[in-house]
């Protein structure tokens, strides 16, 4: 197997140690790059191999990491023999065939979100990870945010009473990833605002909720910004035709749980309104609500704790402080599932966190059918 860009003198990492995870990594841009030093921050890891398809930029992380093997194609690190792990970081349609090519190569998967652009490639990736024995893992690193926990510690420990309807969102005023990316592109991308933004919101929320199953959803989706030229979130790129413009830029539901709850989620990259960027979500339960509302990733002073003591409204704002650094945590906690895995000492229940995984991919993907048909849709 030869290297398909640059083939650098091996470099300390192609000594194996038993005890060491060899890792590569598929994609080079923000996502990929988080990857690749989040990996490199760990003890016990060595990230030997790196893919992309831009040259210079591959070349130049190569040399700044000591990689010894750059690829042009994902495919290509794919077929090493002695990459324990594989972490994917391209856009989103590939996530599904790369990983169940590595898993099926008897690699440990790290994977973008979203896990797959439908809940069929989502299945096939869990399918897959199950007959090899294999972990998979999806990039959900905004729940680890410190604000979250402590909102997951608080319903755990107080609680608000049972939780009857939720309000879900993450909304820009000029955000789109760029009118013409392959994140606009429905063949590249699988959707656009709600596929891209709502991983990250329906992830954290089904944590708050104790992971309740959907029964059902209502959704709608428009494109219309987009189409028209605006709300690119790089300004160079405004009133520019939106001609290839394939996705929506907003997206909203109503879901209904299982438990009778209901969830009225938004998401959008663009809108001619106030919002400049926040992520929102609000729980409405018998005995209290939570607001936890983070306007352009804010790390302090984002939740609101709502309660009727004897009458008297009561509002907390509790001092919590978000330190950043997300990606590194799940990362961390990944390796840790691997190495467990590894030793027979599982440190969770397989079956139910692939439940999990898939359950978001089929909320999104319920939503975009449900769209299509004008109709309310069983998820
Ligand atoms: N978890 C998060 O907070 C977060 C943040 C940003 C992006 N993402 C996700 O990460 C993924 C990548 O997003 P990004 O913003 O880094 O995109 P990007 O366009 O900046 O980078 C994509 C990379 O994939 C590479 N690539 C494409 N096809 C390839 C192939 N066949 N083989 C090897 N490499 C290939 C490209 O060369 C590029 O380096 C997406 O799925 C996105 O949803 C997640």
């Amino acid at each position: 197997m030869s290297p398909s860009t640059s083939s650098p003198t091996p470099l300390d990492g192609d000594h194996r140690d038993a005890d060491t995870l060899r890792v590569g990594v598929i994609g080079l841009g923000y996502a990929g790059t988080t990857h690749l030093e989040s990996f490199r921050s760990l003890p016990g890891i060595e990230v030997v191999a790196l893919a992309g398809k831009e040259r210079e930029r591959l070349e130049l992380l190569s040399a700044q990491h000591g990689i010894a093997h750059t690829y042009a194609d994902g495919d290509e690190l794919i077929a090493r023999d002695d990459l324990d792990i594989v972490s994917i970081a391209t856009p989103n349609v590939l996530h599904d065939r790369l990983a169940v090519t590595a898993l099926e190569g008897g690699k440990h998967v790290f994977c973008e979100k979203p896990l797959a652009v439908t809940a069929e490639g989502a299945q096939a990736m869990i399918d897959a990870a199950t007959r090899a024995g294999r972990v998979l893992d999806a990039a959900f690193n905004h729940r680890r945010r410190a604000d979250v926990q402590w909102v997951a510690d608080y319903l755990r420990t107080e609680g608000i009473g049972r939780i009857y309807h939720a309000r879900a969102s993450w909304k820009r005023r000029s955000g789109i990833p760029g009118l013409r990316s392959w994140f606009t592109s429905l063949e590249l991308a699988g959707g656009g605002a709600l596929i891209d933004l709502g991983p990250h919101v329906i992830d954290t929320l089904l944590h708050l909720l104790g992971e309740p199953r959907v029964r059902t959803v209502s959704a709608v989706t428009h494109g219309e910004l987009g189409r028209a030229g605006y709300g690119a979130m790089d300004r160079v790129d405004q009133m520019t035709s939106g001609a290839d413009f394939g996705v929506e830029d907003l997206a909203a539901a109503l879901l209904r749980l299982e438990d009778g709850a209901s969830v009225a989620l938004e998401i959008s990259w663009a809108g001619h309104t106030v919002d400049d960027e926040d992520i929102s979500i609000e729980l409405l339960g018998v005995d209290g609500g939570v607001r936890l509302f983070i306007p352009r990733y804010k790390g302090e002073d984002t939740i609101r704790v709502f309660r009727d003591r004897a009458g008297t409204a009561l509002t907390l704002a509790p001092d919590v402080r978000v330190a950043g650094g997300e990606h590194p945590v799940v990362i961390a906690e990944f390796v840790e599932t691997v190495r467990a895995q590894r030793e027979g000492r599982p440190v969770r229940d397989e079956a139910e966190h692939h439940r999990r995984l898939l359950e978001r991919v089929r909320i999104i993907d319920a939503c975009y059918r449900s769209a299509a048909q004008g109709q309310e849709v069983v998820v």
